[in-house]
């Protein structure tokens, strides 16, 4: 059987997670990739690419991850984020390959007071979330061999996210100002690298279990950005004063939905995986990183 999986955005934090997983998984043949190596973007790379290398299962970690930078760079963002997916699916379509891409927790306007289910309505309010759902809806017009998973709020020891800035900041000041009426779950990207192997494993190598679909993981349990900050500061003995303030407090050019909590029912039931609960994910990674 080909069990072939090649990663696209195999330098970004996820990429890397799954970097480090896959040497567990000697019957699993990874060919990791990133931009210098198969940017995505490019139709006749991409299609040169999977023609030579034939994998059973594409995963998507390429994106334009940068929210803010989006409000500013719209053509990249759609580029990275909207067509680029379409391309992926597109080739893997020619290859008989299956797509796993990950999609995000701000296609919600965050209106909900109750974590979002894979059906609710989207109504994306950045530039990135809107890119991000083009995206999937692009997936969605070339074929059905698609997982696209969405996720909130990643951290892990590599690149940029809340838990290396927090650290950084909290090392050099005295007290840090921390919006605390944003409430999502942030999760560990070894966690989802976790998931992504189980699903492949499962299912995608186990066509009697196929199970194709729009899935959404996250660590449980939320919290705000000032409570992750809290925990973070706690478990690394940081001594920086946090402020709870609001969103009006701390204006960002990209709107954030207030609540963007994922139902993870659907993952767990299907693929009978359990999902940390974020602060234990957070020891996990912190512990890791020393
Ligand atoms: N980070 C979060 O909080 C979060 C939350 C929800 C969902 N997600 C989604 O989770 C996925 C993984 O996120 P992440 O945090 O691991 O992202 P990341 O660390 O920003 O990594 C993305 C990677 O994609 C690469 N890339 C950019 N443009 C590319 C192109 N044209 N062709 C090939 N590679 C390209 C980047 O390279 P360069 O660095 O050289 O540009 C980078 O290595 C993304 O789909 C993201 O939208 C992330």
């Amino acid at each position: 059987m080909n069990s072939k999986i090649l990663v696209t955005g195999g330098n970004g934090q996820l990429g890397n997670e799954l970097r480090r997983l896959c040497k567990n998984y000697p019957g699993l043949e990874f060919i990791f990739t990133d931009v210098d190596m198969l940017d995505i973007t490019n139709p006749d790379a991409v299609s040169v690419f999977m023609e030579a290398s034939k994998p059973a299962i594409v995963v998507n970690c390429a994106a334009f991850t940068d929210v803010d930078g989006a409000e500013d760079d719209v053509k990249n963002a759609r580029k990275i984020n909207a067509l680029a997916p379409q391309v992926l699916a597109a080739a893997c379509a020619m290859q008989n390959s299956f797509l796993i891409h990950i999609s995000t927790d701000y296609v919600f306007d965050g209106n909900s007071s109750v974590p979002y289910n894979e059906e609710d309505s989207t109504n994306p309010i950045s530039v990135y979330g809107s890119s991000k759902l083009e995206g999937e809806e692009k997936i969605k017009t070339v074929f059905d061999d698609y997982v696209i998973i969405r996720t909130s709020w990643m951290y892990s020891e590599f690149g940029h996210n809340f838990m290396r800035k927090m650290i950084s900041l909290g090392k050099e000041r005295d007290e840090l100002k921390v919006v605390n009426d944003q409430f999502g779950s942030p999760t560990y990207a070894r966690d989802l690298a976790n998931c992504i192997i189980d699903i492949i494993i499962k299912s995608i190598l186990n066509p009697q279990a196929y199970l194709p679909g729009i899935y959404h993981y996250a660590n449980q349990g939320s919290c705000s950005w000032y409570e992750f900050a809290k925990e973070i500061f706690e478990i690394e003995g940081i001594k920086c004063k946090l402020i709870p303030i609001s969103s009006a407090e701390y204006p960002t050019k990209a709107k954030r939905p207030p609540y963007s909590v994922l139902n993870t029912t659907r993952v767990r039931e299907a693929f009978g995986i359990g999902i940390p609960n974020w602060r234990d994910s957070l020891k996990e990674c912190l512990s890791t990183k020393r």
